[in-house]
């Protein structure tokens, strides 16, 4: 392991140690091996030195030059690493819709770390923390079915627990909890659950039942308590105004608190059929403003500024129809950064009639 200063770093230095900013918010994990991107971001923060790896490895990287006109967006879906995680998310997704069959009709029995054990495999397979937004953001094309959003979940529990620094037992039980918070959705009626169209009131009626159908079916199992909490609490919100009964503030799990952000904002940011995938940054403008009375305001406010920061160096458009690229995050407006088109600098957070409508 040696110290390396920022301005020296190189693609296929392997981190030593996870990276953290001065005021704490985790940048990079141990065991990341850098890229282009990475050392963009890591350059972005106010760092001097990290630890790495005496030893290199070459690592194909992630944007070929030859491709350089295409946008960041484009590049990732031809890489290797993108071809790959998609597979196998796919894979996995087909996998745990057998399991959840069998385990709603209770012929199989609840094994969690079984259950479990693909997702940190795509975690690896992601690139960490840092590569697991690139990839779930460009896999936004995909259906809609509740074996992949449970498996984006859980992705992301376990990024946001990491980002929280929680111990590991309890980053587990989150991963966990997001893999399993809508098995629920198995004991639904199929023209409910498969409806390809917005629901009317009484079919959304039966479809929040989820919540208390998924609790039934876990509460007698050999199972953390945290797990059967957030398939029951998942769609609680601290002012009152979840369901299914409304509980307020503290009395939500704190496991569900987490498993509670990473569903809001993967719903948010996927196709719909009756509706298109919100921008990222739409999504993190609607945080900043009801996020600490709706969520658990640790898990809101870790997630957003780390969410943020996975978006550095990644080409946007703005409501002007101007492309650029992101380079700095404003701490105080974080779904207003400073975007870089050509060789203008916009501040998204001085030019309030503009805002990014898509990343591209
Ligand atoms: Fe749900």
């Amino acid at each position: 392991m040696k110290l390396v200063s920022v301005d020296k770093l190189e693609p296929g230095m392997v981190v030593s140690e996870n990276v953290y900013t001065l005021d704490d918010r985790l940048v990079i994990t141990r065991g990341s091996i850098l890229d282009d991107k990475d050392i963009e971001r890591i350059r972005s923060f106010s760092l001097y030195n990290i630890f790495v790896d005496e030893e290199r490895k070459t690592v194909e990287p992630k944007v070929e030059r030859a491709l350089e006109n295409l946008s960041y967006s484009e590049r990732l879906k031809t890489t290797e690493e993108f071809i790959r995680f998609k597979q196998h998310i796919e894979e996995n997704a087909e996998r745990l819709e057998e399991s959840f069959r069998m385990l709603a009709n209770d012929s199989m029995p609840l094994d969690v770390d079984k259950l479990t054990e693909p997702v940190y495999h795509l975690f690896v397979e992601a690139g960490g923390t840092a590569g697991v937004f690139d990839m779930l953001h460009n896999l936004r094309d995909n259906s809609d079915a509740v074996y992949m959003h449970s498996l984006n979940v859980s992705l992301i529990s376990n990024t946001l627990a990491t980002w929280m620094r929680l111990p590991d037992d309890m980053i587990h039980l989150a991963t966990a909890a997001g893999l399993l918070h809508d098995i629920g959705k198995m004991l639904l009626p199929s023209e409910i659950l498969n409806k390809k169209d917005r629901l009317t009131p009484y079919e959304q009626k039966v479809m929040n039942e989820h919540v208390v159908k998924g609790y039934e079916l876990v509460r007698v199992k050999p199972i953390d308590d945290h797990i059967k909490n957030s398939i029951l609490m998942h769609h609680e919100k601290r002012d009152g105004s979840g369901f299914p009964f409304h509980i307020k503030g503290e009395k939500i799990d704190e496991v569900a608190s987490i498993v509670t952000v990473a569903n809001v904002y993967d719903n948010l940011t996927s196709r719909r059929v009756y509706r298109e995938a919100m921008c990222p940054f739409t999504v993190i403008a609607q945080f900043e403003e009801e996020g600490l009375q709706k969520y658990e305001p640790n898990a809101i406010m870790t997630f957003l500024s780390n969410i943020v920061n996975t978006f550095i160096a990644n080409r946007v458009k703005l409501s002007n129809g101007k492309t650029g690229e992101i380079i700095f995050v404003n701490p105080e407006h974080l779904s207003r950064p400073v975007v870089k088109c050509g060789e203008e600098f916009i501040d998204l957070s001085k030019s309030r009639g503009l805002y990014i409508e898509a990343i591209v």
